[in-house]
């Protein structure tokens, strides 16, 4: 059962128990009716408490239903509420931990609402394209007002119990428990308590839906909202909506509010804004998981960890652990270096803290987690090690010799190398099933990818153990096989080689920066590259050149280059830059030099629109990733998805490179390659589709 019915004296208790979250499926749902039918037919029950077992209330809708039959079969969630609603005895919700979405929906249909303090409350919908679809809408902005129910439902951001209960006039909670502990005994005594008024006074049961909902302001209030989100929102169609439906509960009758919403809500089900962005959210959930280790895989304990060099990265990365409360000791080959990083560090943090996001105790505590040597000696207790010294493959082998020389047996060993071949560095140790890659991305601290890139002998356990870790340093982890570049930097590698061409034929760096950005993406493949140095696609272009002399590139970047334009770390990249600002400015040298050397070789200059710059750029990705997917460098199609829209910057509402690929029509996409193939000065050979792609879209599927 996902959801047990029991009698305490003249109390029926109804708790939902469908772990991890109590969503509300359909067995959860046929388990409240019948809770309820249970109740109703017992003479000596007098009242409900409907609350949930282990660590929700309830998450809300159970998303592996979105789409499938069984989530609009009866009793469909507005069914059960309306049940919840006619009951003849009074029903009390007992929130606490999570009560979100559908959960928080269910309580808004009950007589009277109990919360334990520290329960998040939400109404998320948005997230996934959508917008609350049974009666969040209509009914959140009776008990906490219009104004703040359309913030949460804009936003879907979870707020603290106790700061609704605290807000004056609201009705959403009748009373806020003393603690999460004492919740099941007050809840039984609230039952009680309403039920002996409601049976001496007579009065009807206080519904949501009969309280009255109105803004002041109307009219001019929602067209604020309406600005205020559509500057926002962008590309996404829910935001908007959500604001319709709020309105909709100021100027309509309940009823007809309903219906309204209902309408809207299955209309954006089936936008491909709100699949993609579903798609990412069982991707991220499934990217955790790896064919050959099993969840229950045993782990070893990392209570400690040790960080070799304390520059860009290194920094970054002893951040999410101090974050997290482990403590961090950073070795480096000489005390400034270890100052330096320090240093920045703290500043980094005392900018946080300057924000307003960040206490300084908790500065103080973090940064007290943190200790530096100069001597690997000091690493012997470390339980994981992380290497982020310089990109060379002599010193990655001088410092794993001496991590394997000092470290205790069982220690994991990883390097954050973007580049080098992860086996070749375990095998600078005796012990090479300990040793992992991490790759973190840039600001460390800050961007939430991490490739977990797993060596040919790297033991099960080193895997599960990284990939727990990660979540508790509040990392998505996508596990990759070696290869150069991994999943992520091999596919960019495509795309900017794309970027070059395009140039070539006609555009401008500004041209294909905009069409891209309008597609979705944070930022194009220029204003990408002068963020991240073009020095370095310069190095790894170099060392094309030698291991693969037939592979087509433009010089452009090179001549760029050239002249020292290495991005924003220079004031000049393919834009200028001003100190202290990060707006791209377009350079006319820069534009002189891309037709110049357009018309040394002998190229006449053509219009390119914008579909064809995003899809070069874009499919370059897909041929990449598919081939990527038959190599078995990566697990599953959604794990490629969650390396670009978690390190890349690709739209989350296109749901990843492959998915969007999947929702354009993989025959569409490979039709897309051969025309490309046919353009002198593109890469024929690199546009024949991957294996797996033709195969796929000759069958008609999907990856
Ligand atoms: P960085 O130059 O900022 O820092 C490297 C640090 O390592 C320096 O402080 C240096 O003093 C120290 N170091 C060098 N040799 C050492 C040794 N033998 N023992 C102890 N310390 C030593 O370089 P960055 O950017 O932090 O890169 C580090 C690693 O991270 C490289 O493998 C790089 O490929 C990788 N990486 C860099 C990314 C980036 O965007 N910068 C992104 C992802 C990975």
């Amino acid at each position: 059962m996902t959801a047990h019915t029991q009698i305490h004296g003249d109390v029926a208790v109804i708790t939902l128990d469908n772990p991890p979250v109590n969503g509300l499926g359909l067995s959860t749902r046929q388990a409240i009716v019948a809770g309820l039918e249970q109740a109703e037919a017992d003479p000596a029950v007098k009242a409900i408490v409907i609350t949930g077992a282990g660590k929700a209330f309830s998450g809300g809708a159970d998303i592996k239903e979105f789409g499938s039959p069984k989530a609009i079969q009866e009793p469909n969630l507005l069914s059960v509420i309306r049940a919840v609603e006619n009951t003849s005895k009074p029903v009390v919700a007992a929130l606490h931990s999570v009560a979100m979405g559908g959960g928080l929906e269910l309580a808004l249909g009950a007589h009277y609402r109990i919360v334990a303090p520290g329960c998040s409350i939400a109404l998320p919908e948005v997230k996934l394209g959508l917008i609350p679809g049974a009666g969040g809408t209509q009914r959140l902005p009776r008990v906490v007002g219009v104004e703040a129910a359309l913030n949460m439902i804009v936003s879907g951001e979870p707020v603290k119990a106790e700061l609704l209960a605290g807000v004056p006039g609201q009705k959403l909670f009748d009373k806020l428990a003393a603690s999460p502990e004492s919740l099941a005994e007050e809840a039984l005594a609230l039952a009680r308590e309403v039920a002996a008024k409601h049976a001496a006074d007579g009065t009807p049961f206080p519904l949501v839906r009969n309280l009255p909902c109105k803004h002041k302001d109307g009219d001019a209030y929602f067209q604020f909202a309406r600005n205020m989100v559509k500057g926002m929102a962008k590309n996404f169609p829910a935001p908007a909506k959500c604001v319709d439906a709020v309105e909709a509960a100021t100027k309509k009758k309940f009823e007809d509010g309903m219906a309204f919403e209902r309408e809207t809500f299955i209309n954006l089900m089936w936008t491909s804004e709100c699949r993609s962005l579903r798609h990412l959210f069982v991707a991220e959930r499934a990217a955790s998981k790896i064919p050959d280790v099993p969840e229950d895989c045993p782990k070893r304990d990392i209570k400690s960890v040790g960080i070799i060099g304390a520059g860009t990265m290194g920094g970054g990365i002893a951040m999410n652990f101090l974050n997290a409360g482990i403590p961090v000791k950073m070795l480096e080959m000489k005390q400034e270096a270890l100052d330096r990083g320090v240093g920045v560090m703290r500043s980094n943090y005392e900018a946080q803290v300057k924000k307003g996001k960040l206490k300084q105790d908790k500065l103080d505590q973090r940064m007290a987690l943190l200790s530096t040597t100069l001597s690997y000696d000091d690493l012997k207790d470390a339980d994981l090690v992380i290497e982020a010294v310089f990109e060379e493959i002599g010193v990655k082998e001088a410092v794993f010799k001496e991590l394997d020389r000092v470290c205790k047996p069982g220690a994991i060993l990883a390097s954050n190398t973007s580049t080098l071949d992860v086996d070749a560095i375990a095998n600078f140790t005796q012990r090479p099933q300990d040793v992992v890659g991490m790759h973190f991305f840039s600001p460390a601290n800050v961007m939430k990818l991490l490739e977990v890139v797993r060596g040919a002998k790297t033991a099960h356990d080193v895997l599960a153990t990284v990939m727990a870790i990660s979540k508790k340093i509040k990392k998505t982890a996508v596990v990759s096989g070696v290869c150069d570049g991994f999943i992520g930097n091999r596919m960019i590698e495509q795309y900017g080689r794309q970027g070059g061409f395009l140039l070539d034929e006609g555009c401008t760096p500004q041209q294909v920066d905009k069409a891209i950005e309008k597609f979705g993406f944070a930022m194009g493949p220029f204003r990408m590259g002068d963020l991240a140095g073009n020095d370095i696609g310069w190095a790894i272009r170099k060392r094309r050149y030698v291991e693969k002399p037939n592979m087509k590139y433009s010089k452009t970047a090179d001549l760029l280059c050239e002249k020292g334009r290495f991005g924003q770390k220079t004031g000049a990249g393919w834009y200028d830059y001003v100190p202290g600002k990060r707006d791209a400015i377009p350079n006319a040298e820069v534009e002189q030099m891309i037709a110049d050397h357009r018309a040394s070789l002998g190229i006449t200059p053509r219009r390119i629109s914008d579909e064809e710059i995003v899809q070069r750029l874009v499919f370059s990705l897909v041929n990449e990733a598919a081939h990527i997917l038959e190599e078995g460098i990566a697990n599953k199609a959604s794990d490629i998805d969650i390396v670009y829209i978690f390190g890349y910057g690709f739209p989350a509402y296109r749901g990843g490179p492959l998915n969007y690929a999947n929702e354009i029509g993989l025959f569409n996409v490979v039709q897309a390659m051969k025309r490309f193939a046919k353009n002198p000065l593109d890469d024929a050979n690199f546009w024949q589709p991957a294996p797996l792609l033709a195969r796929l879209a000759a069958e008609g599927k999907t990856f």
